[in-house]
Protein backbone atom coordinates (compact mmCIF):
# COMPACT_ATOMS: atom_id res chain seq x y z
CA UNK A 1 0.00 0.00 0.00
CA UNK A 2 1.52 3.38 -1.26
CA UNK A 3 -0.47 6.82 -0.59
CA UNK A 4 1.06 9.95 -1.32
CA UNK A 5 0.34 12.99 1.14
CA UNK A 6 0.13 16.95 -0.96
CA UNK A 7 0.64 20.16 0.90
CA UNK A 8 -0.17 22.79 -1.03
CA UNK A 9 0.65 26.59 -0.73
CA UNK A 10 2.47 28.14 2.55
CA UNK A 11 2.38 24.82 4.34
CA UNK A 12 5.92 25.18 3.87
CA UNK A 13 6.11 28.33 6.16
CA UNK A 14 4.49 26.50 9.63
CA UNK A 15 5.97 27.58 12.48
CA UNK A 16 6.75 31.01 11.34
CA UNK A 17 3.19 31.46 9.61
CA UNK A 18 0.21 32.54 12.10
CA UNK A 19 1.16 30.22 15.23
CA UNK A 20 -2.11 30.99 16.59
CA UNK A 21 -3.92 29.52 13.80
CA UNK A 22 -1.63 26.84 12.71
CA UNK A 23 0.66 25.90 15.44
CA UNK A 24 4.25 26.08 16.63
CA UNK A 25 5.34 22.97 14.70
CA UNK A 26 7.51 23.34 11.84
CA UNK A 27 6.90 22.11 8.19
CA UNK A 28 10.32 19.82 8.84
CA UNK A 29 8.42 18.67 12.06
CA UNK A 30 4.90 17.72 10.46
CA UNK A 31 6.92 15.88 7.93
CA UNK A 32 8.61 13.79 10.75
CA UNK A 33 5.55 13.46 12.48
CA UNK A 34 3.82 11.95 9.11
CA UNK A 35 6.76 9.28 8.25
CA UNK A 36 6.29 8.32 11.63
CA UNK A 37 2.68 7.61 11.18
CA UNK A 38 3.84 6.06 8.02
CA UNK A 39 6.65 3.88 9.71
CA UNK A 40 3.73 2.87 12.58
CA UNK A 41 1.12 1.73 9.95
CA UNK A 42 3.88 -0.24 7.93
CA UNK A 43 2.35 1.70 5.05
CA UNK A 44 5.05 3.07 2.23
CA UNK A 45 4.50 6.99 1.15
CA UNK A 46 5.94 9.93 -0.39
CA UNK A 47 5.48 13.72 0.83
CA UNK A 48 5.28 16.57 -1.62
CA UNK A 49 4.57 20.06 -0.85
CA UNK A 50 4.41 23.15 -4.00
CA UNK A 51 2.97 26.70 -3.67
CA UNK A 52 1.97 26.31 -7.35
CA UNK A 53 -1.18 24.81 -8.33
CA UNK A 54 0.02 23.13 -11.81
CA UNK A 55 2.41 21.23 -10.28
CA UNK A 56 0.08 19.89 -8.10
CA UNK A 57 -2.17 19.32 -10.66
CA UNK A 58 0.78 17.16 -12.07
CA UNK A 59 1.68 15.21 -8.91
CA UNK A 60 -2.19 13.96 -8.86
CA UNK A 61 -1.71 13.07 -12.21
CA UNK A 62 1.43 11.42 -12.02
CA UNK A 63 -0.43 9.33 -9.28
CA UNK A 64 -2.26 7.27 -11.19
CA UNK A 65 -1.12 3.52 -11.30
CA UNK A 66 1.93 4.53 -8.69
CA UNK A 67 0.04 5.11 -5.65
CA UNK A 68 -2.91 3.69 -4.17
CA UNK A 69 -4.46 6.58 -1.91
CA UNK A 70 -3.83 10.05 -1.52
CA UNK A 71 -3.96 12.34 1.75
CA UNK A 72 -4.08 16.11 0.50
CA UNK A 73 -4.13 19.33 2.37
CA UNK A 74 -4.47 21.99 -0.41
CA UNK A 75 -4.45 24.99 1.80
CA UNK A 76 -5.52 27.87 -0.03
CA UNK A 77 -6.40 26.32 -3.15
CA UNK A 78 -8.63 23.93 -0.98
CA UNK A 79 -11.61 27.39 -2.03
CA UNK A 80 -10.15 28.04 -5.47
CA UNK A 81 -9.07 25.18 -7.22
CA UNK A 82 -11.10 23.26 -9.71
CA UNK A 83 -8.25 22.06 -11.49
CA UNK A 84 -6.81 20.17 -8.61
CA UNK A 85 -10.82 19.01 -8.17
CA UNK A 86 -10.59 18.12 -11.75
CA UNK A 87 -7.50 16.18 -11.57
CA UNK A 88 -8.73 14.07 -8.53
CA UNK A 89 -11.54 12.82 -10.32
CA UNK A 90 -9.54 11.96 -13.26
CA UNK A 91 -7.31 9.83 -10.98
CA UNK A 92 -10.22 8.45 -9.22
CA UNK A 93 -7.61 6.67 -6.34
CA UNK A 94 -9.68 7.15 -2.78
CA UNK A 95 -8.57 10.68 -1.38
CA UNK A 96 -8.43 12.39 2.05
CA UNK A 97 -8.46 16.00 2.40
CA UNK A 98 -6.99 17.68 5.76
CA UNK A 99 -6.71 20.99 7.02
CA UNK A 100 -4.51 21.80 9.99
CA UNK A 101 -6.92 24.79 11.01
CA UNK A 102 -10.81 24.28 11.38
CA UNK A 103 -11.75 26.05 8.34
CA UNK A 104 -15.34 25.63 9.41
CA UNK A 105 -15.08 28.25 12.16
CA UNK A 106 -13.01 30.33 9.65
CA UNK A 107 -13.75 32.86 7.22
CA UNK A 108 -16.78 32.86 4.69
CA UNK A 109 -14.72 32.62 1.78
CA UNK A 110 -12.99 29.07 3.42
CA UNK A 111 -16.13 27.37 3.28
CA UNK A 112 -16.11 26.36 0.01
CA UNK A 113 -13.77 23.49 -0.82
CA UNK A 114 -13.66 21.87 -3.92
CA UNK A 115 -10.67 19.35 -3.23
CA UNK A 116 -13.57 18.05 -0.67
CA UNK A 117 -15.85 17.07 -3.43
CA UNK A 118 -13.27 14.52 -4.72
CA UNK A 119 -12.68 13.11 -0.91
CA UNK A 120 -13.80 10.21 1.14
CA UNK A 121 -13.37 12.18 4.32
CA UNK A 122 -12.36 15.51 5.85
CA UNK A 123 -10.54 15.67 8.60
CA UNK A 124 -10.43 19.94 9.87
CA UNK A 125 -9.11 21.21 12.93
CA UNK A 126 -6.60 18.53 14.26
CA UNK A 127 -3.17 20.32 14.04
CA UNK A 128 -0.93 17.65 12.67
CA UNK A 129 -3.06 14.86 14.62
CA UNK A 130 -5.37 15.33 11.16
CA UNK A 131 -3.40 13.70 8.72
CA UNK A 132 -2.66 10.35 11.14
CA UNK A 133 -6.04 9.87 11.17
CA UNK A 134 -6.33 10.50 7.50
CA UNK A 135 -3.61 7.71 7.23
CA UNK A 136 -5.33 5.35 9.49
CA UNK A 137 -8.84 6.08 7.88
CA UNK A 138 -7.21 5.44 4.30
CA UNK A 139 -5.63 2.11 5.53
CA UNK A 140 -8.95 0.82 6.49
CA UNK A 141 -10.97 2.08 3.41
CA UNK A 142 -7.92 0.69 0.95
CA UNK A 143 -8.26 -2.87 3.13
CA UNK A 144 -11.78 -2.84 2.71
CA UNK A 145 -12.81 -2.83 6.26
CA UNK A 146 -14.94 -0.03 6.19
CA UNK A 147 -14.60 3.85 7.07
CA UNK A 148 -11.93 3.54 9.69
CA UNK A 149 -12.56 6.37 12.63
C1 LIG B 1 -5.44 25.22 5.62
C2 LIG B 1 -6.67 26.12 5.68
C3 LIG B 1 -6.75 26.99 4.44
O1 LIG B 1 -7.93 27.79 4.49
C4 LIG B 1 -5.54 27.89 4.35
O2 LIG B 1 -5.59 28.67 3.17
C5 LIG B 1 -4.26 27.15 4.47
C6 LIG B 1 -4.16 26.02 5.41
C7 LIG B 1 -5.24 24.39 6.92
O3 LIG B 1 -4.47 23.45 6.88
O4 LIG B 1 -5.84 24.73 7.95
O5 LIG B 1 -3.26 27.53 3.88
O6 LIG B 1 -5.59 24.29 4.57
Amino acid sequence: MKILVINGPNINMLGLREPEVYGKGSYAQLQEFIWDSFRAEGVEGELFQSNHEGDIVDKIQQAYGNFDGIIINPAAYTHTSVAILDALKAVALPAVEVHISDVGNREDFRQISYAGMACVKTYKGLGFEGYRKALLFLKDYLSGKGNGA
